[in-house]
């Protein structure tokens, strides 16, 4: 896979291969064929409301029904089945209870040494139920927002839904993130609690929460916050701020396992998540109750085609949306069994994933494209780790999620993984729209690798010009969501304006869904291809970064750095990687100079935001290009990035001698 830039381009363009799902595929699939397909978005395109009023019966248990499914009257922020009471938490775990689910596994934890951990629906029910009245306890209710900050277990589901069912607003923090990051989401989400472990265990190496906690608070701002409360994950010492923080233990002691879920309106924030914009300031995503959980516990049927002897597996990190809604609520709405995952594919070898796919029987295996690519090469660079040395015959369904998955990719996902027998889903989606909105149905679509095929019945997708004026198929343009759906975001926290401007353009009309990517839909059979963000967002690794908060973080550095341009390049492995163009205060270094600053500031960098926002490239300028009037030209910087020559305009460039000077690698 060397050079993919051009040779991932150019096999996209001549992709042609199918896959129709198989016979068995569709056999007994909730959605069997192209034509029941084709029926739920006619039912959908001729009734909408009905449409959704009728799903949402079905599958949520409201203590107080909705009389109205969608109002527009405040368009674009819509609001759902609003006059509606239910619990999430209740929706995922005591509806299983008296059913023959509720003795079933809800969770199987495989800890990052290998340890093996069941809990039953029963046992999480009553373990959430404890955790949610020790909160209570805190003084914590309906309303109030709080941080999670955990690793991956049961402990950070368990949080997660605690806080769903006393009606709190959870927002986790992916363990990822800086201090810096974290003291910026408790002081704008006003949060009153975080929820967090003394250390996380990644890849055999005991890695600090609560010491970046605490230095988040100290960088000050805090004024909502009361409590931290920390999961002892380790035996290791950390430290104890007394009067604010409280152990798991400590806070547990006494709490009985019998907690009312509080009902709820339907729009009330179930959670807040941030993500990076076009500005350098991340969003703070607002999802509501009913629609979201609607849209989770659909999307397990329909993509994943859930049954009840499935064993599920998402590797996202709950710090993320896939987290969220294909670990921490669709899987147990939908009543599956699955794995949760502490560690790293890699640890203790790059077997990891398929060796625990046989030790479960894992059926349905749903990761990111950058993972299998590492994998592959892992496997290819060693034999012990190919994952021919597995059993994966459990194996039925295969996803892959949070960037463009190359054809060359997507065909050894399908040979070595899939055998050729499982359907893969390519499921796009984000953060703003709460789970998959253009995906492939297993049962039902016939595959084109590198394709996330068709929208699911009742999403509005298109692809328009800057108009809004629609697009024919082979056009590239903008995608768009046509119609409000149930899971979409309901507003930005704290800022509703920016809500407005990111998503709802006024040349558009201020109702349609502008979701940030180019696609292009084939001309033979209409199948919509992510071509990439239009914004200023990047994606490394299937995580969203924002090339102006790199740039921010970047410029910070006060006493180095005078000027600063980030932008993305096409990377083998990890899809796109930072590159940093930086005017530093004291001219510019070469040789070994500019490796040791190039370093500081990489580590700077991930003290600002978080490890997964360093640059990979670092060049250094007298200046960077710019226009007569001051505007930095980032199509020339992406050009450089990539090692292309220039065959751009410069005409407009103040400065071109630049360009040779950037071009140049340290
Ligand atoms: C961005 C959203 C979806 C949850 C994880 C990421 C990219 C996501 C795909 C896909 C092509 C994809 C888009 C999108 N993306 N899935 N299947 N094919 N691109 O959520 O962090 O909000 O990022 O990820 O660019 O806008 P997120």
């Amino acid at each position: 896979m060397s050079s993919s830039s051009a040779s991932t381009i150019q096999s996209v363009l001549v992709e042609n291969r199918v896959f129709e799902p198989s016979a068995q595929a569709q056999q007994g699939a909730r959605v069997s064929g192209m034509a029941a397909y084709q029926a739920l978005c006619d039912e959908a395109a001729k009734d909408f409301d009905g449409f959704w009023a009728r799903h949402a019966r079905e599958h949520l248990n409201w203590t107080k029904p909705f009389s109205r499914t969608l109002d527009e009257s405040n368009a674009p922020f819509y609001k759902w089945f609003d006059d509606g009471e239910l619990n999430a938490s209740a929706n995922c775990l005591d509806r299983h209870i008296g059913t023959p689910v509720e003795n079933k596994t809800a969770i199987v934890f495989e800890a990052d040494d290998g340890t093996v951990t069941h809990v039953t629906y029963k046992e999480l029910l009553s373990r959430v139920s404890r955790f949610a009245n020790a909160l209570k306890a805190q003084g914590i209710g309906k309303g109030d927002r709080v941080i999670v900050y955990m690793p991956m277990g049961v402990e950070g589901v368990v949080a997660m839904q605690a806080c769903a069912r006393i009606g709190a607003t959870h927002s986790v923090v992916f363990g990822g993130f800086s201090a810096k990051a974290l003291n910026e989401r408790i002081i704008d989400a006003g949060a009153v609690a975080v929820i967090t472990a003394n250390y996380q265990l990644r890849g055999g190496k005991e890695l600090p929460l609560k010491a970046i906690v605490d230095d988040g608070i100290a960088l000050g701002g805090c004024t909502t916050l009361k409590t931290v409360l920390v999961y002892e994950r380790t035996p290791s010492a950390w430290n104890k701020v007394e009067g604010r923080d409280k152990t798991f233990a400590e806070a547990l002691q006494g709490q009985g396992d019998d907690c009312p879920p509080v009902a709820v309106g339907a729009e009330h924030p179930l959670f807040i998540l941030y993500t990076s914009g076009s500005t350098g300031k991340p969003k703070g995503v607002q999802h509501a109750t009913g629609g979201y959980l609607l849209w989770a516990k659909m999307t397990m049927e329909w993509t994943f085609d859930i049954r009840p002897e499935d064993v599920f597996w998402c590797t996202a990190d709950i710090g993320w949306i896939t987290g969220h809604t294909y670990v921490a609520y669709g899987p147990l709405a939908a009543g599956a069994t699955q794995v949760v995952f502490e560690g790293i594919p890699t640890y203790p070898n790059a077997g990891r994933f398929w060796q625990m796919i046989e030790k479960h029987k894992v059926s349905i295996f749903y990761t990111a494209p950058t993972a299998i690519r590492s994998l592959i090469k892992a496997a290819e660079s060693d034999e012990k780790v190919h994952p021919k040395n597995w059993d994966l015959s459990s194996l039925r369904i295969l996803g892959s999620v949070g960037e463009p998955i190359n054809p060359e990719a997507w065909m050894w996902y399908h040979r070595n993984i899939g055998h050729e027998r499982c359907p893969i889903v390519d499921t796009f989606w984000q953060t703003e729209t709460g789970g998959h909105v253009i995906t492939p149905l297993p049962g039902a679509t016939p595959l084109v690798p590198g394709s996330c095929t068709l929208p699911l019945p009742g999403i509005m997708a298109a692809i328009v010009d800057e108009t809004g004026k629609d697009l024919p198929n082979g056009a590239g343009g903008m995608l768009v969501i046509k119609r409000p759906w149930p899971s979409m975001i309901r507003t930005i926290w704290n800022d509703p304006e920016r809500f407005k401007k990111s998503y709802f353009p006024e040349e558009m009309g201020g109702t349609i869904y502008l979701a940030g990517d180019g696609a292009v839909r084939s001309e033979d059979r209409g199948y919509f291809r992510i071509t990439g963000r239009i914004d200023d967002v990047l994606n490394v690794s299937g995580h969203r970064l924002g090339t102006m908060e790199i740039e921010s973080a970047l410029v910070a550095k006060t006493d180095l750095v005078a000027e600063a341009a980030v932008v993305g390049r096409p990377d083998d492995v990890t899809g796109e990687a930072v590159c940093a163009f930086v005017v530093l205060k004291r001219g510019r270094p070469t040789g070994e100079e500019a490796k040791q600053i190039a370093n500081e500031l990489r580590n700077w960098v991930a003290k600002e935001i978080g490890p997964i926002a360093k640059p990979k490239d670092i060049r250094f300028g007298d200046n960077l290009p710019k226009t007569r009037s001051g505007k930095i030209m980032r199509r020339l910087l992406r050009s450089i990035a990539k090692g292309e020559a220039i065959t751009q305009d410069t005409s407009t460039l103040e400065n071109p001698a630049i360009l040779e000077q950037l071009a140049q690698t340290n």
